[in-house]
């Protein structure tokens, strides 16, 4: 049941820590603090290229996925949504790993795109919810997702999941490739385990994500932007307003305003950024200043050391807590979420069944 939740979603967006500490558990060693995979039935070190492919909400855990594996494992990334890759016949290169990312293991694009990376050669991980299914007993190896059953259309719970194990993944694949100092790597393992906590901290930010959503619920359009890892964070955030509050929404990078969506803004177009402290964050502010100068209405999530600058600037700001970089995409995620929720909630929509969607897509 749903527990005295309204709705399945809310349900599970308050298991976000509990999932998150879980799949942690499976892949961290309490005693050495390392990450453990597998046994890998290839060489981490030798794979040339990986190649990933995934829809929806997954294919965007996939996008910070290759972020986080060309930046610290220095892995070279090929990335579509499964839809396309199935058909666009890349030139692979034998041995490349292929990472296949999917909550139920059925989606029918996913494990076409699956067969067709086989076929050719090419080895097949696949991050997966439902670990019985049957992109699991194709694949050579399943990394799981200790997420629980995921109810709602709306995938909240098994995205972070999904990240979290790609986090750890990135962390196993720059040891085997010598990309990561010990010292680094202990960083990057004890910001992920300092993440279930941290994680919980962002419900008490409910109130104000509530008073975001109310900007949100009055408008026919909203642009969503961040910058680096925070742009398939983003598309997460539009993707789920789209789906739940049947508002249209666009999620863009924010440094690609300036080429063409800022013709957009004006006073009935709020702006949701996330935009955490980091090297990214001067720009990502200057970017927002100009859409504010347009009539913009910016509703920023942030953290304790943004807050001061964002406030200033942004008619609402949620403040989180201060993460470490590396896990930022994880926890702005669930506040995204949380934001469409809100906004559906408001709307009055079947937020557990929106309109035209099923859990899993198994016809093409
Ligand atoms: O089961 P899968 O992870 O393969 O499903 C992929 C997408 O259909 C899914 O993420 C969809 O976009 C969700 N409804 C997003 O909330």
């Amino acid at each position: 049941g749903k527990d005295g939740y309204r709705h399945y979603m809310e349900k599970e967006l308050h298991e976000h820590p509990q999932v998150i500490g879980q799949t942690l558990q499976r892949m961290v060693d309490p005693s050495t603090r390392r990450i453990v995979l597998p046994d890998l039935p290839f060489d981490l070190a030798r794979v040339p290229r990986a190649i990933i492919t995934a829809c929806g909400s997954a294919f965007y855990a996939g996008m910070v996925g290759r972020y986080w594996l060309e930046d610290i494992a220095r892995l070279p990334v090929d990335i579509d949504v499964a839809s396309e890759m199935r058909y666009r016949n890349p030139p692979l290169v034998s041995g490349s790993l292929g990472l296949l990312i999917s909550q139920s293991g059925e989606t029918a694009d996913t494990l076409a795109a699956l067969r067709g990376l086989r076929e050719r050669a090419v080895h097949i991980l696949s991050v997966l919810n439902v670990e019985h299914s049957t992109m699991a007993r194709e694949s050579d190896l399943v990394l799981g997702t200790v997420a629980g059953p995921e109810i709602s259309v709306a995938s909240t719970k098994a995205f972070t999941a999904q990240l979290t194990v790609l986090a750890c993944l990135t962390v196993a694949t720059a040891r085997a490739r010598g990309t990561l100092k010990a010292s680094d790597e202990e960083e990057l393992v004890a910001a992920l385990l300092d993440l279930p906590s941290r994680v919980a901290d962002v419900f008490g930010q409910g109130d104000a994500i509530r008073q975001m959503a109310r900007v949100v619920a009055e408008a026919r359009d909203v642009l969503y932007l961040g910058r680096g890892s925070m742009v398939p964070v983003a598309m997460e955030g539009a993707l789920k307003l789209k789906e739940i509050s049947y508002i249209h929404a666009e999620a863009y990078a924010a440094g690609e305003m300036k080429h063409g969506p800022i013709s957009l803004i004006d006073g009935n177009v709020p702006i949701v950024a996330a935009v955490p402290s980091g090297p990214l964050f001067d720009k990502t502010s200057s970017n927002l200043q100009e859409a504010k100068a347009r009539g913009g209405r910016l509703l920023v999530f942030t953290d304790t050391e943004g807050a001061g600058r964002m406030s200033a600037m942004a008619e609402r700001v949620v403040v989180l807590p201060r993460v470490h970089g590396f896990v930022a995409p994880i926890l702005h995620a669930i506040p995204m979420q949380m934001l469409a929720y809100e906004v559906a909630v408001l709307k009055g929509t079947d937020v557990d069944q929106p309109r035209n969607l099923a859990k899993s897509v198994t016809v093409e």
